[in-house]
């Protein structure tokens, strides 16, 4: 019984590892890197209603991440910038854009948290 107790909770431990970073780098490739990304129409004011709400769901998935290093609190402020540099962009809010620009810096974030 003790040991069955044991056992799961070392499956639940390898299968969250298992899965740290992988919505954070589909996140990378898919709306990061593009020369068309997502997050290059933020920037430009070209986002569409649809482009906002898909980046909005991807940093919300991407806070529950554990980057590969630096510290998880610092993490999740970085992915909270985004969230509201998001939905102050959907609130048509000026300041949006110029929040988003500073909050996707991508060297800022990588020389923190992303590993080899
Ligand atoms: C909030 C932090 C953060 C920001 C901002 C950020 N990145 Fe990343 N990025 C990461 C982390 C963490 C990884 C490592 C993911 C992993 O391998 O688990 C990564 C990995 C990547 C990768 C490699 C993905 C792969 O195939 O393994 C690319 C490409 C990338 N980022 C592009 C960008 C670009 C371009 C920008 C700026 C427009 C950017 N990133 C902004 C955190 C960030």
């Amino acid at each position: 019984m003790k040991k069955s107790a044991i056992t799961l909770v070392t499956l639940a431990i390898s299968l969250s590892l298992a899965s740290a970073g992988d919505a954070t780098k589909k996140i990378m490739k898919e709306l990061h890197k593009p020369e068309d990304a997502i997050c290059k129409k933020v920037g430009r004011g070209e986002a569409t209603d649809a482009d906002l709400a898909t980046l909005l769901k991807a940093y919300e998935d991407m806070s529950g991440d554990t980057p590969a290093k630096g510290a998880k609190s610092i993490w999740m402020e970085k992915c909270q910038a985004l969230i509201s540099a998001i939905k102050k962009v959907q609130a048509k809010d000026a300041s949006g854009t110029s929040d988003f620009k500073k909050a996707v810096n991508c060297k800022a974030c990588h020389d923190m948290f992303k590993g080899k």
